[in-house]
């Protein structure tokens, strides 16, 4: 009989490019997804821990879980709980100590040895012993080997990562920890996975990477290609017409990759570059590797190359130290820069990070006005950028069906959120297919259209 998995997915699109890979893994196991916990045999939470919130979140999830499965157990059936992801990398012990329940906690380099845990917490239940596996190693290569002989579905849209973990250790941040010290995959594995991708019908692919630009793939002749050349290398691939990649740090910017942008015309004029804040002094304290000067330049430089660029970014409000006028830095910057999307934050201090311990922490109501304040500068950006293209025809991918009857849901090349009316076109005929759309209206998330 079919068994059912269920994945809860927190945080970045790593996390949901490894939850369709743990779905992939768990297949031939018999594992069909499931969009619920209840009914599951397998429930597994991918968690994230960039932020404080995320993780209370996962607590009171598992205590969410450990009432479906205590109703289960009533009807002699059981359910395998597991926590992966980055919470469990960072406080595995701490979470098998307060959640009995957890059967099984993995971190983001183990999850292909998923079917064996599995195996091995239900014999170990079955015995009537306690389940308790805890697999938190931080290899990288072996993940990726077991997990490149998977199939993969057919859909328009798909992640493909080329890159994971960090050495930057920005003084804030989680993700050295968590995801390890920086690694590339290999030219022929990477290549290998996006022939697959294209032989399923993928049309957009986006690579992923905590620090994607910095990517250095070798090859078995001995080879080295960064971003620059990977990206035009993918684009040659039948199938593939639109290319993204994120995220990206400033400082792995080259001229190379700033001159794909114009040379690639599958190479999308979007880009997710986080500049985090506007004041020097804070980009310092952050370990930033960049200033607010070079940033700018590096802006200025691609937008020379592609004026039409929508601009993405992430910021952080309330870091330690961050006074006043540091903050209004950052609107300063957010102001000159101006940005299509943006994702702001309130500072959180993470366990194990140098800026949790740093004197002058920011105080809560502070840190809640400034970030009031930007979002309310990045939305009027946002609405501006989407208005800017009301009355020009835009060619979208059609991704999943609209939010009404008669309506389809796409992406435009800049990223925004299209909502099209179909008029008497069908779904089905354009699924998958770049159309071409006129904007008739903007606004500040989704804007609409209909088929030119
Ligand atoms: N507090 C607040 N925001 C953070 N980010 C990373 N760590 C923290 C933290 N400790 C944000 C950064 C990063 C994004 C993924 O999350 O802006 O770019
Ligand atoms: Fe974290 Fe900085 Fe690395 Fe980004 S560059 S993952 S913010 S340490």
């Amino acid at each position: 009989m079919k068994k059912k998995i269920y994945i809860k997915t927190y945080g970045c699109q790593m996390n949901v490019y490894d939850t369709e890979r743990m779905v992939d893994v768990m297949a031939p196991e018999g594992y069909e997804p499931s969009d619920t916990p209840e009914g599951a045999d397998l429930v597994v939470l991918n968690t994230c821990h960039i932020r404080e919130k995320a993780a209370e979140k996962v607590y009171s999830d598992i205590g969410r879980i450990r009432r479906i499965k205590d109703e289960k157990k009533k009807n002699g059936e059981d359910m395998v709980l597991a926590v992966g992801g980055c919470v469990a990398q960072a406080e595995g012990a701490e979470i098998m100590k307060r959640a009995p329940v957890v059967d099984m906690v993995f971190g983001p380099q183990t999850y292909h040895n998923l079917p064996k845990m599995v195996k091995q917490s239900i014999s170990l239940k079955q015995r009537g012993e306690k389940s308790r596996i805890l697999d938190t190693d931080l290899a990288v290569d072996e993940k990726f080997d077991q997990l490149s002989k998977k199939d993969v579905k057919k859909k328009p849209t798909a992640f493909l990562t080329i890159q994971e973990g960090c050495d930057k250790f920005c003084t804030y941040c989680v993700v050295p920890y968590t995801r390890g010290s920086e690694f590339s995959r290999t030219i022929e594995d990477v290549m290998k996975d996006a022939r697959k991708l294209a032989d399923a019908g993928v049309v957009e692919v986006t690579l992923l990477g905590q620090n994607v630009n910095a990517y250095h793939g070798v090859s078995g002749s001995g080879d080295e290609w960064g971003l620059p050349e990977l990206i035009t290398e993918l684009a040659k691939i039948d199938g593939f017409e639109r290319i993204r990649y994120t995220t990206s740090h400033p400082h792995d910017m080259t001229d190379e990759l700033l001159r794909v942008h114009g040379d690639v015309k599958e190479c999308m004029p979007y880009l997710h570059l986080p500049v985090q804040a506007g004041s020097d002094k804070i980009l310092k304290a952050m370990n930033r590797s960049h200033d607010s000067a070079s940033y700018k330049r590096t802006i200025a430089k691609l937008r020379e190359i592609r004026p039409d660029l929508a601009l993405s970014g992430d910021f952080i409000v309330g870091f330690p130290g961050e006074t006043e006028e540091d903050f209004e830095q950052t609107m300063q910057l957010v102001r000159e820069v101006t940005y299509a999307q943006a994702y702001s934050f309130k500072f959180s201090p993470r366990p194990g990070t140098p800026a949790a311990l740093m004197d002058d922490q920011v105080d809560e109501d502070v840190k809640s006005t400034r970030l009031t304040k930007l979002q309310a500068l990045l939305k009027e950006q946002q609405t501006a950028f989407n208005n800017s293209v009301v009355g020009r025809v835009l060619p979208v991918l059609v991704e999943s069906t609209g939010k009404t009857k008669g309506a389809a849901f796409g992406r435009s090349p800049y990223m925004q959120a299209v909502q099209i009316s179909l008029g008497n076109k069908s779904y089905d005929d354009l699924y998958g297919k770049i159309v071409d759309v006129l904007i008739e209206e903007g606004g500040p998330f989704n804007i609409q259209g209909v088929l030119a």
